[in-house]
């Protein structure tokens, strides 16, 4: 039996969206002379419809899985959803309008204006657990985070849905790994004043300090260099370029990944990993249950 019989080539288009007029098409094109006969009798129709309804419904199961997952890796400000922005919503007015205000621009005494901070910023803050800060006045210093993911992405959607200001980036964030040496070189010159060789942090004139790297991942050293927290310049994208941010984030974690041999960091290899392991094994059982189909219309 070859691919034309089982009838998977024509039957979904590459965007993945059911063809209805062409799978009839070829329907018609690859019946056999035993299976025309069979078909005039209607039993074959209601099978053909049959067998159309599943492969409707795994199709909507699989986009709707697909759509569910993207929703939840993408950055927040590039395609977040109302809904999200209105959670976000919600959560500030709990949280941090005491501090920063109903319209983001602050409170005297309390926080500063975080408008055109962008959720960027908001995604360190928050998943670093320096905000909420918990009281007036202390160094705000990395602590357990108060936020899950999702509210962290709802809370920085609506801050940059008032606001605007740096997006929090996607995709993979680190080089390969043939280019940790210029992410090396890139730290040096940039970072390792304040933050050490090793990563271990120093203090500061005036009784701050850089702290340690090495409890960071990869989302939150780039938001840092995109926001630049108190005492830390910003590193924009006109002095570090994005490709240049992913070496150094890829330097820094391949040297904390050697220095403690506690992890090899799978989780490191970020949601690119995930989105496609989700994609084949939807794919997977997509083939599965058209090869299924197949089968039984025979
Ligand atoms: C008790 C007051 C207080 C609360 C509550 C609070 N913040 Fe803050 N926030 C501050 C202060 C003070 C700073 C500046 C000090 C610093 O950067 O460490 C700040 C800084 C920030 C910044 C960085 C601004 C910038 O661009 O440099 C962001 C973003 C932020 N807060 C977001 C939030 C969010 C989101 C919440 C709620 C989850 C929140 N804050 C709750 C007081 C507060
Ligand atoms: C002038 C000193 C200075 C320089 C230069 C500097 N930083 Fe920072 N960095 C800081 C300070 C201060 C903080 C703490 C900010 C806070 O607590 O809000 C910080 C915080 C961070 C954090 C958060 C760490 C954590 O887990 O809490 C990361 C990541 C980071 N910096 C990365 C970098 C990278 C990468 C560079 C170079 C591109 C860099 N920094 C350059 C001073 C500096």
């Amino acid at each position: 039996m070859d691919a034309a019989e089982l009838g998977f080539e024509p039957a979904v288009s590459a965007t993945g969206a059911p063809t209805a007029r062409t799978s009839g098409a070829t329907a018609r094109a690859t019946r056999s002379p035993r299976r025309r006969r069979r078909a005039r009798s209607g039993g074959g129709l209601r099978r053909r419809l049959g067998a159309a309804a599943v492969l409707i419904a795994a199709l909507c199961a699989m986009g709707g899985s697909y759509a569910m997952f993207a929703a939840s890796s993408g950055a927040a400000g590039t395609g977040s959803s109302t809904a999200d922005i209105e959670a976000g919503r919600q959560l500030y007015q709990v949280g941090c309008i005491t501090c920063h205000g109903a319209n983001l621009d602050g409170v005297k005494g309390n926080g500063p204006s975080i408008i055109g901070s962008g959720s960027a910023s908001v995604y360190f803050q928050v998943s670093t657990g320096r905000m909420p800060l918990a009281r007036q006045g202390a160094y705000a210093p990395r602590k357990e985070a108060k936020y899950n993911e999702t509210q962290t992405e709802q809370l920085g959607a609506y801050i940059q849905s008032v606001g605007g200001g740096p997006t929090v980036p996607v995709g993979k964030l680190e080089s390969s790994s043939a280019q940790i040496g210029k992410g090396g070189e890139l730290f040096r010159l940039n970072c390792a004043s304040c933050h050490g060789a090793t990563f271990h942090g120093a203090p500061l004139s005036g009784g701050k300090i850089a702290p340690s790297l090495l409890d960071a991942n990869d989302k939150q050293i780039y938001t840092a260099m995109l926001s630049g927290p108190e005492n830390m310049p910003v590193f924009s994208d006109n002095t570090i370029t994005p490709a240049q941010k992913k070496q150094i984030i890829g330097y820094i974690q391949t040297l904390k990944a050697s220095q403690d041999p506690g992890g090899n960091g799978i989780a490191r290899i970020g949601p690119v990993s995930e989105a496609i392991v989700i994609w084949v094994g939807g794919v997977g059982a997509l083939m599965i249950s058209i090869l299924w189909i197949g089968a039984r219309a025979r």
